[in-house]
């Protein structure tokens, strides 16, 4: 009865708050995104993989709860506050890996969190409960997010990249001071706020890129399809080549995250849907991991994954065209001699991991 009295947020001020974690969400599924395919290291690849699906999820459920309570139009286009703006752009824009890890998980993140715990503390449990249903659900994985973000920074983050990142620091804790706290609840502290990374226009960079574990990526090894299909051969060394395939899926994200970054003005549902597949993708590649794991092989610097599919896709088309040549294939692996084919292979194998990531 006590929360039940307590008169909590406005209408508008609720709107107005969900508005700006809205934003936030989704200048972090961008950030996330535009960093797959350029990132070397495979397990950051694939965790910006699963953020940004994450952060589109909460995007999502953000943008229905602002229509649930507002007439269109509902002004999800609108940047909410400047200087939140030049905090993303910053974070997007830098080209160190380290920077970008403190920028998103040290100050970012940590601010939406608060964000969203304070809309807890002081709204209606009962007038605005899908609203504290929303929050609720997005702490659960912003908590998962910085658990994995705060792991990152500890491995791969040291003294003197904090030393030379100062500054910058700096500047993304006067753009949160400048906004009035990322909800916009605080009063707001002002100053200049110059520009550094985000001072000339933003550039996605599509050229992918590997670390030390994939020395060759201009070659494939072994060629899967080939001895997946010839008879002569047992299903159970059939198993290892569909793992290969599966990790070599690394490339998919990596040719998807370009379509995503360089096709705006959609509707957010496309955004959505895209960033799903995405991150689908991204787990077939650590099936075939898992699956060599399982095995007890060391893929490392042995199995040869190439790039060169995500390479030529993303430097020599159109996104509408890269997308066209992702949907061809897809049709292509759904008849009886495709995906079906690789099950049978992995129930024949009686490799129960192995047919139950092709089922
Ligand atoms: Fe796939």
């Amino acid at each position: 009865m006590e929360k039940g009295m307590k008169p909590g947020l406005s209408v508008e001020e609720c709107v107005r708050r969900l508005k700006r974690y809205h934003y936030a969400f989704k200048r972090l599924h961008q950030i996330f995104n535009a960093r797959i395919t350029r990132e070397p290291i495979y397990e950051l690849k694939m965790g910006f993989s699963l953020h940004a699906h994450l952060c589109a999820e909460h995007v999502t459920a953000l943008r229905k709860r602002v229509g649930e309570m507002r007439e269109p139009p509902l002004g999800l286009d609108v940047v909410p506050d400047e200087s939140l703006e030049i905090l993303f752009d910053e974070i997007l824009a830098t080209p160190q890996t380290t920077e970008l890890l403190c920028g998103v998980y040290e100050i970012a993140m940590p601010a939406l969190k608060s964000g969203l715990q304070r809309h807890l503390e002081d709204t209606n449990l009962l007038a605005d409960y899908p609203s504290v249903r929303i929050c609720r659900f997005a702490l659960l994985e912003l908590d998962d997010m910085l658990s994995y973000g705060t792991q990152a920074i500890s491995a791969l983050v040291d003294e003197s990249d904090r030393q030379r990142a100062a500054n910058w620091v700096k500047l993304l804790q006067d753009c949160l001071a400048a906004a009035g706290s990322l909800d916009g609840v605080d009063d707001p502290v002002p100053g200049s706020l110059d520009r550094q990374y985000s001072a000339n226009p933003y550039h996605f960079d599509g050229v992918p890129k590997r670390d030390k574990r994939f020395p060759d990526p201009y070659n494939m090894g072994v060629n899967a399809e080939v001895f997946l299909y010839d008879p002569q051969f047992p299903p159970e060394p059939k198993t290892l080549m569909m793992f290969y395939k599966r990790l070599r899926e690394i490339d998919v994200p990596e040719m998807m995250a370009s379509i995503i970054a360089e096709t705006p003005g959609k509707p957010w549902d496309y955004y959505r849907d895209m960033t799903r597949q995405l991150w689908d993708e991204a787990r077939h590649a650590m099936m075939g991991e898992v699956g060599f794991v399982s095995l007890g092989i060391e893929w490392p610097k042995r199995v040869m994954v190439n790039f060169t599919w995500s390479l030529a896709l993303n430097t020599q088309l159109k996104p509408i065209e890269r997308h066209a040549v992702l949907y061809f294939i897809e049709q292509g692996l759904m008849p009886k001699t495709g995906k079906r084919f690789e099950w049978e292979v992995g129930v024949a194998s009686r490799n129960a991991l192995a047919a139950m990531f092709q089922d």
